[in-house]
């Protein structure tokens, strides 16, 4: 770096977090939504932040797939840039969660360390949310045609193929995809969330 963090001072937020949370009637939340590739992350989530806007409390999803389209267009999938990835989205998703909104994170996000390191980050108000499916049948699904490619070569270090995915292993919430719908898993999510940030 060729400068100093000391000459970088940050005076303070207008409005402390409970304030803002007050003001609104609902508190921020992190909602880390953790699973392999074809699990349901994205469907789930956005079927959640549609029904939990439709009640009137701000949603959003921040999504893998959108984010590397931006922020992240720098980074690719080796173990290092998918941590950096989880780590500039961790900072994202404070802020929105600082602004009061309910934010769903949407990433494979496999490994234990990575998704800890976010949960001690983000302090409260956050929930790690396993989308539970098998390889097996995320391969089945293939609905981007992404593990065909793995398995000819055509795309290297794929979660679950030749890249690692860990369990978590104490989620807040499992949501199994191989068990339930759509519309299943996106009202146990928002039961989930209700409970964590009604005033
Ligand atoms: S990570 O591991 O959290 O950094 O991954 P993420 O940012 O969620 O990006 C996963 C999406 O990228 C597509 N894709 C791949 N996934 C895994 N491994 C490899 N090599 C890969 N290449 C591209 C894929 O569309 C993932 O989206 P989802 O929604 O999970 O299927
Ligand atoms: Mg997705």
């Amino acid at each position: 770096l060729d400068y100093d963090h000391k000459n970088i001072r940050w005076s303070g937020d207008a409005m402390t977090e409970a304030e803002r949370s007050k003001m609104l009637g609902n508190s921020g939340l992190v909602v880390w939504m953790t699973g392999l590739s074809g699990a349901g992350k994205t469907t789930t989530a956005q079927e959640a932040e549609r029904r939990l806007i439709a009640k009137g409390i701000p949603a959003y999803v921040l999504d893998g797939d959108k984010l590397r389209h931006g922020l992240n267009n720098d980074l690719g999938f080796s173990d290092e840039d998918r941590k950096e990835n989880i780590r500039r989205t961790t900072e994202v998703a404070k802020l929105f969660k600082d602004a009061g909104m309910v934010t769903f994170v949407t990433l494979i996000s496999p490994f234990e360390e990575a998704r800890q390191k976010a949960r001690n980050s983000i302090g409260d108000n956050f929930m790690e949310v396993y989308v539970k499916a098998d390889l097996e049948t995320c391969q089945k699904r293939d609905p981007k045609k992404l593990y065909e490619k793995a398995r000819k070569g055509e795309i290297r270090s794929f979660t679950g193929i030749d890249s690692k995915y860990e369990v978590p292993k104490n989620p807040d919430l499992v949501l199994d995809t191989q068990l339930w719908n759509e519309e299943e898993c996106a009202e146990a999510l928002i039961g989930a969330v209700m409970a964590k940030i009604k005033r």
